[in-house]
C-alpha cells in the first residue's frame, strides 16, 4: 500500500466517521426466528424470486469459491482492500436462516444486517433500495429454499480505517438514498419496467457509471462508463462506443444470448450476466433492452471506421494477426461458424484503455454451455507479453481512428497478476 493511498484513506476515514457520528449509527437489532417458524411460500413467489435471483447477479457475488450456491465468501476487490460476500443460505448459525423477512427486506434497502450493524456498499443495496415489497418478498422466499451451508465468511482485510463498520453511516448520509422506484406516466409500461430492473435489481449502473474517491457512483454521469474486476465497463449513454447505435433488437439478443452479429459477444463480467439474463423471463429482457436503447437514442452511427494507413506495425505482429486472428474475424463483417465479428465493430477496440482487448486475447471467450454460442481460443499460454501488447496496439490502430493506448504492455502484466491470483 502507498504512503498516499495510507494518508488519503485516514483523511476521507475521519471524514466518515465524523458525518457518521453525526448520522447516529444505531440501529435496532431485529429479533432472530426459528427456522421452523417460517410459513411456506407459494410457488409462484419462489419462481418469481429466482428470476429476481438471476437479474440481480446475487449468486455471482454470493457463490462460494468451492461452488455452493450463495454460502458466501468470494473475495471483492475495492480501493480500500477486500470485502467478502456473506453466506446468505439459511443455515442459522453462518447463512441468514434466522432473519425474518423483515430484516432481509431492511438489509436490501438500508444496508443494514440483523443485527443492526452497517454493511459495506460493496453490497448494492444503493439500487436494491428501488425494488417493490412484493419482488423484496419473493426474493427472500426464494433464498428460503436454497440449501443450508455452514460457513462462516472470512474477516475483510479492509485499510485503516475502513474495517469500523459505523463510518458507513457516514458514507450513507452523503451518497445514499432510501428510494422506491417512481415510474414515469408519460412513457410505456415495457420502458418503466426496464428502468425499474436496470435502476434497482440488475445495477446495471454498478459497473456502467463511474464512481468518486469513496467508491459511490457519480450520479451526474450515470451510464457514462465504469469498471469492474479490471474491464472497463462501456458506456450505455449517449457517449456509446459502438460503431452501431444499440436498439432494442440488438440488445435484447445481446442481453438473453451474450452475443449480436453487430456487436459481438459479452466478455468478462458481462458473460456473467448474459448467463444470467439467459434463464430470465423473455418479457423482463425486452424491458431492459427497450431502456437501455433509450440511454443511447440521441447518438448517431459512428462514421465506418476507416482502415488506417498510418498503422506502424512489425512484419511480426501483422503475420500474428493474419495467421492467428484474421480467419475468424473478418473484413468486412462476414460471421463464419465461430461467430467472431469483425473488429472493426467491436467495442473493446474503441474503448479508452487495452484493458478489455488485452484480457480477451489473453482468456478467449468461452462457449456457453449448452448453447452453440461464440468461442475464442485463449492465447495467453501461446503470446509472449510483448507480442500481445503488440497485437492490442495494431489492432487499435487498424480498427479505429482513436489515439493509441498509453501502455498496453503493462495491462498484460496487469491482467496476467488478476488472473493468476482470483
Ligand atoms: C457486487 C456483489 C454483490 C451482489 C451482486 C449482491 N451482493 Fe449481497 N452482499 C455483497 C457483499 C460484499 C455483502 C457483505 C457486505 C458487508 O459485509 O458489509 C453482501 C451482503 C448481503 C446481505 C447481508 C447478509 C448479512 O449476513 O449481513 C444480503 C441479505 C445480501 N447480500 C443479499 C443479496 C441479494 C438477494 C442479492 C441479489 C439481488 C445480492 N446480495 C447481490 C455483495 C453482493
Ligand atoms: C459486473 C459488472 C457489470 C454489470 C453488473 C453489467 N455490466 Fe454490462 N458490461 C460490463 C463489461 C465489463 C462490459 C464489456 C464486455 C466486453 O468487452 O465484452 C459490458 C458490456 C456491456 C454492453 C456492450 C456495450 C458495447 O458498446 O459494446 C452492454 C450493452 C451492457 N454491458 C449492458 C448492461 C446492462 C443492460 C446491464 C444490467 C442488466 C449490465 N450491462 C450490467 C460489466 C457489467
Ligand atoms: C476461433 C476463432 C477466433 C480466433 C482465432 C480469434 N478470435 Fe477473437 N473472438 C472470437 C469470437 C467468437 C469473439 C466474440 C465475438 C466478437 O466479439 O467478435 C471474439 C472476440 C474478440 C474481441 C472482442 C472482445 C470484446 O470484449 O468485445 C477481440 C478484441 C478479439 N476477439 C481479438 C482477437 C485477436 C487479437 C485474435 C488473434 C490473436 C483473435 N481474436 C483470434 C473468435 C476468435
Amino acid at each position: 500500500m502507498t504512503l498516499r493511498l495510507t494518508l488519503f484513506g485516514i483523511t476521507a476515514g475521519a471524514a466518515l466517521i465524523f458525518l457518521g457520528g453525526f448520522a447516529w449509527t444505531w440501529r435496532p437489532a431485529i429479533p432472530p426466528i426459528n427456522l421452523e417458524d417460517h410459513g411456506d411460500s407459494d410457488a409462484k413467489a419462489i419462481w418469481r424470486g429466482a428470476q429476481l435471483a438471476a437479474i440481480g447477479n446475487c449468486n455471482d457475488c454470493h457463490r462460494a469459491d468451492t461452488g455452493e450456491s450463495y454460502a458466501g465468501g468470494r473475495p471483492l476487490p475495492t480501493p480500500f482492500g477486500t470485502i467478502y460476500s456473506s453466506n446468505i443460505t439459511p443455515d442459522a448459525e453462518t447463512g441468514i436462516g434466522t432473519w425474518p423477512e423483515a430484516a432481509f427486506k431492511r438489509a436490501m434497502r438500508e444496508g443494514v444486517d440483523r443485527e443492526g450493524r452497517q454493511l459495506y456498499p460493496a453490497f448494492p443495496y444503493d439500487h436494491f433500495t428501488k425494488a417493490t415489497d412484493e419482488d423484496l418478498g419473493a426474493l427472500y422466499a426464494f433464498l428460503r429454499t436454497q440449501l443450508p451451508f455452514r460457513k462462516a465468511a472470512p474477516a475483510n482485510a479492509l485499510i485503516f480505517p475502513f474495517g469500523f463498520r459505523p463510518i458507513v453511516a457516514g458514507w450513507k448520509l452523503l451518497f445514499f438514498r432510501e428510494a422506491r422506484f417512481q415510474p414515469e406516466g408519460s412513457k410505456g409500461d415495457a420502458w418503466n419496467r426496464g428502468r425499474y430492473l436496470v435502476e434497482g435489481l440488475a445495477h446495471c449502473g454498478g459497473c456502467h457509471t463511474p464512481r468518486n474517491v469513496f467508491g459511490a457512483e457519480k450520479g451526474s454521469s450515470s451510464y457514462a462508463g465504469g469498471v469492474a474486476e479490471g474491464w472497463d465497463a462501456p458506456p450505455l449513454n449517449s457517449g456509446s462506443l459502438a460503431v452501431h447505435r444499440w436498439n432494442a433488437d440488438d440488445l435484447f439478443e445481446y442481453l438473453s444470448t451474450g452475443w449480436n452479429r453487430l456487436h459481438g459477444a459479452a466478455a468478462g463480467p458481462m458473460a456473467d450476466v448474459t448467463n444470467n439474463l439467459g434463464g430470465v423471463s423473455s418479457t423482463d429482457v425486452r424491458a431492459i433492452a427497450v431502456y437501455v436503447a433509450s440511454l443511447s437514442a440521441d447518438s448517431g452511427d459512428t462514421a465506418a471506421p476507416v482502415q488506417t494507413n498510418k498503422i506502424v506495425a512489425t512484419s511480426e505482429v501483422r503475420a500474428i494477426y493474419e495467421g492467428a486472428c484474421a480467419n475468424c474475424h473478418r473484413d468486412p463483417n462476414v460471421v463464419g461458424p465461430s461467430k467472431a465479428v469483425s473488429l472493426s465493430l467491436s467495442s473493446a477496440v474503441r474503448q479508452w484503455s487495452a484493458a478489455n482487448t488485452v484480457r480477451v486475447v489473453l482468456g478467449g471467450i468461452q462457449a456457453r454451455s449448452g448453447a452453440p454460442g461464440a468461442y475464442m481460443p485463449a492465447f495467453g499460454g501461446i503470446l509472449t507479453d510483448s507480442q500481445i501488447a503488440s497485437l492490442a496496439d495494431y489492432v487499435r490502430a487498424r480498427y479505429t481512428d482513436q489515439p493509441q493506448w498509453a501502455d498496453s504492455l503493462k495491462e498484460v502484466s496487469k491482467a496476467r497478476q488478476e488472473g493468476s491470483t482470483p
